[in-house]
């Protein structure tokens, strides 16, 4: 089959730095053919390195009928309408994370998209990060008994400085890292939110919008998830940790580290209302834990740019659906309100 005929819109950290590289090393299944940019030497860069189309206005790039797939990467204030813009052209449509810093903007695309020809696909890549792929199948064997609180944290100290950190370009690091996060969450927690508690700080960046993001969510499951981003913690914790009645995991996004009783060689404990006679305090049973050390490698490791491929060909719809998306976008939305609260999902 022949290669997607690529435009790109954007090209920055993400539309040069991450993208436009990983498309030109797939050269079986995408071609970038066109590049938008309002700054002219990133044009000419794109231009003069993959011999395509290089334009200043993205308006041209959409009227370009070479152009088949459309990647907006530019600043998070600007993917609804540009994306509404890109939809109108009839092109498939690949939108980066926020897909919108609103519901109200989450849903004018996806009205947009149900009555464009093309697919809208949500660029929330590290749906398929290794790590997050491999504690997910771990834990769907039971290693650790049934999962009562996962606890998500990308942590580190930054005094950053860029547009990011500006709320009028839709900085900060709900929208910036939340929708990676809180996709994450929402798949762990496995099942309609009960609750959920969210707080948003300001701690070492410079600018107005967050840079440390604290939200955790409570399922009709039980389940609790605690996630946290932050550009203000100095000393942070692993990316995964997680209890379950059996045991424990954390994972470092290398290794991943599990401590866990079997089942089988477990008696029954049940609680006794007596005064206890040794003085003691806890069960003093002597618990055989195994401990193991696992490479954190997935089994069925899925590639977002071939899950792009396959779902613009029609072979595979592609693995995270636009209300998961709008799911993220909702979480993003209540967080930024800052309030404890029962909230009303139905979904
Ligand atoms: N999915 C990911 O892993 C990931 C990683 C990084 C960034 N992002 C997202 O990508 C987006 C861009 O972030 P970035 O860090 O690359 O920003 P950036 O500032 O480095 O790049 C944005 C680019 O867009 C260009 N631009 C701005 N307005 C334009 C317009 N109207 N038409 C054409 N070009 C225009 C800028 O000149 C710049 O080259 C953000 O929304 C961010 O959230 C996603």
């Amino acid at each position: 089959m022949a290669p997607v005929r690529t435009g790109i819109i954007g090209l920055g950290r993400a539309g040069w730095g991450m993208i436009a590289s990983a498309l030109g090393a797939r050269p079986e299944e995408f071609k970038i053919v066109a590049g938008a940019d309002v700054i002219p030497g990133r044009v000419e860069r794109l231009a003069a390195e993959f011999g395509a189309e290089g334009y200043a206005d993205y308006r041209a790039l959409l009227a370009d009928p070479n152009v088949e797939l459309v990647v907006v990467a530019t600043r998070s204030n600007t993917h609804v309408s540009i994306g509404l813009d890109a939809l109108a052209s009839g092109k498939h449509v690949l939108l980066e994370k926020p897909f919108a810093l609103t519901l109200r903007g989450m849903d004018r695309l996806l009205r947009r998209a149900r009555r464009s020809p093309g697919t809208l696909i949500p660029r929330h890549n590290r749906r398929f990060d290794p790590d997050f792929v491999h504690v997910r199948e771990l834990l769907a064997t039971g290693v650790i008994g049934e999962v009562r609180e996962v606890k998500l944290y990308r942590h580190g100290f930054n005094r950053r400085n860029d547009w990011q950190t500006l709320r009028r370009f839709g900085g900060g690091q709900l929208a910036n890292w939340g929708p990676h996060i809180i996709d994450h969450a929402l798949r762990f927690l496995g099942a309609p939110i009960k609750e959920m508690y969210s707080d948003l700080q300001r701690i070492a960046a410079a600018g107005d919008a967050e840079d440390h993001v604290k939200i955790v969510l409570t399922g009709r499951n039980g389940r609790v998830v605690d996630l946290e981003i932050s550009g203000g913690a100095a000393l942070g914790d692993v990316p995964y940790r997680v209890f379950g009645t059996l045991g424990a995991l954390t994972c470092d996004g290398k290794k991943t580290r599990v401590k866990r009783l079997d089942p089988t060689r477990l008696t029954p404990v049940r609680a006794n209302p007596a005064t206890p006679r040794n003085q003691g305090f806890g069960n003093a049973e002597k618990l055989e834990w195994i401990e193991e050390e696992l490479e954190a490698r997935p089994e069925h490791p899925v590639e977002f740019w071939n899950a792009v491929y396959a779902a613009l060909h029609g072979n595979t719809p592609f693995p995270v659906t636009l209300a998961e998306a709008r799911q993220v976008v909702r979480v993003m939305e209540l967080a930024r309100r800052g309030t404890r609260f029962e909230a009303p999902f139905t979904e």
